[in-house]
């Protein structure tokens, strides 16, 4: 499939993290404060729980759950309990849209 339109970039608060569902697909979307929009799984890999509930710091999101800050570059998280990463998806930004497609990934 193609890019969907997941929000508009207008409704992006820098810094905080926007939860989006595509296809099933939850992901987490962030401008961070350098005005880049990031876009990684939602789901942490240590819990079951929503990483855009949790605290975005520089280019990190931080799960509010056990504290795991994951990449929104990579994926990776930076510090335990998690050691799984994340996936990573491509973002374009067309106008005030912000398009993703879950079935593309970022290349790293
Ligand atoms: S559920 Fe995210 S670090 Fe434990």
């Amino acid at each position: 499939m193609s890019a969907t339109r997941a929000c508009a970039l207008s409704e992006l608060q820098q810094d905080e993290a926007h939860r989006v569902e595509i296809d099933g697909v939850a992901i987490a979307v962030v401008l961070d404060s350098n005005g880049e929009v990031h876009a990684i799984g939602d789901v942490c890999t240590h819990g079951d729980v929503s990483l855009s509930e949790g605290f975005v710091d520089d280019d990190t999101l931080e799960c509010w759950a056990h504290g795991s800050a994951f990449s929104l570059r990579t994926g990776r998280p930076l510090n335990l309990p998690a050691y799984e990463p994340v996936p990573v998806y491509a973002v374009t930004i067309d106008g005030d849209d912000v398009l993703i497609d879950p079935a593309v990934l970022k290349e790293l």
